[in-house]
């Protein structure tokens, strides 16, 4: 036996640090931390609402008299910030509801600053949840006119930011948004306001789940005249430059899962933060085939907030953050500052 081993040619062990999970959790190259999650919020008008979105699973639609209790949940795990979407009890041309001051979406800063103020909250900017017939800005016959959306964008940011948000995150897509919004925002005196652009999105077929849930679906068409084709990855790097040089804090690559190369080409050519949003149909399809018992959810909800983290994403939009900073905190015994991944 020995001998036969002696006989064998020289090479490298890479199973030696793999062996024991002391071991493996030493070797261990990219940890996740619920401090790292954003956890997207729909808000809605009325109040003691409460309602399950059908294809996402534990996720609901809330009044703002329940964000309370929603922002205790999210500290009392270790998750550091919210992205609010609002659900208006009216529509109209003009997406009024996304800046009017009493709108939805500024009576939920208002709550949550009030009830949470160590939650960082995020303000999704765009205009599809607001429009009677669900595009992202103003129409001009079937097309969203880039430049006349332009101005609603900047007053939703303005408006987010008297009502007290910590970050604005325009998802819009249209083009000069970030140069228009920071000079609305200098304007009125938010100098000091953070501009997470969405910069790299594509128009996916995975937002369908989300679009039940904002009740944004478009009427007709769709949103390819403005959101990115899945197909092109120079392009993004030209529209984060392009954000980045309008004035973008920090950038979101939006879906996660099919564009981990965007994320990874980013990082290496980017240094500001760079976000990823795993979106509302990547949650809906793992939760799904978990139910049918068809994957073990938790080791595939974790190998993959795992691999976006591996990528480069510095931050994980996710709608599965409350069940990973849980599964985090099992099985680090209740210590998320050190929680990192098991593998199982
Ligand atoms: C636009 C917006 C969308 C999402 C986030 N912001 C939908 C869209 O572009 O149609 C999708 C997020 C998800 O699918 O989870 N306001």
């Amino acid at each position: 036996m020995s001998a036969e081993r002696n006989s064998l040619p020289p090479f490298r062990r890479y199973r030696r640090l793999r062996q024991s999970a002391g071991l493996r959790r030493f070797a261990r190259e990219t940890l996740l931390h619920p401090g790292d999650f954003v956890y997207p919020l729909f808000v809605t008008f009325g109040s003691n609402v409460r309602r399950e979105v059908p294809s996402m699973p534990d996720v609901y639609q809330i009044s703002v008299d329940q964000l309370e209790r929603e922002a205790n949940e999210l500290l009392s795990l270790g998750i550091g910030s919210v992205i609010l979407f609002g659900i208006p009890e009216v529509k109209d041309d003009e997406a009024s509801g996304a800046y009017d001051p009493d709108g939805v979406v500024q009576q939920a800063i208002r709550e949550l600053k009030r009830a949470a103020p160590e939650l960082t909250v995020i303000g999704d900017v765009c205009c599809c949840e607001y429009t009677t017939h669900g595009h992202c800005g103003i129409l001009h016959g079937e097309i969203v006119d880039n430049d006349r959306t332009l101005t609603l964008l900047a007053r939703t940011a303005v408006a987010q930011a008297q009502a007290g948000v910590d970050i604005v995150a325009p998802s819009d897509m249209m083009d000069g948004r970030v140069k228009v919004m920071r000079a609305a925002l200098d304007a009125a005196g938010y100098i000091s306001l953070p501009i997470l652009s969405y910069a790299a999105k594509y128009a996916s077929g995975f937002y369908g789940p989300f679009r039940d849930a904002a009740e944004s679906t478009p009427e007709f068409g769709d949103r390819r005249s403005h959101q990115m084709d899945p197909a092109n990855v120079r392009e993004a790097y030209l529209e984060i430059a392009a954000d980045i040089d309008e004035g973008a804090d920090a950038i979101i690559v939006k879906p996660a899962m099919p564009y981990l190369d965007v994320i990874a080409g980013a990082r290496e050519r980017f240094d500001v933060p760079i976000a990823a949003y795993n979106v509302s149909g990547e949650y809906s399809m793992v939760r799904a085939a978990g139910q049918a018992g068809w994957i073990d959810e938790r080791r595939v909800t974790m190998e993959l907030l795992t691999s976006i983290r591996r990528a480069g994403a510095s931050q994980i939009i996710t709608y599965h953050a409350k069940d990973a900073a849980k599964w985090l905190r099992e099985d680090y015994g209740g210590v998320p500052a050190a929680a990192e991944l098991v593998s199982r």
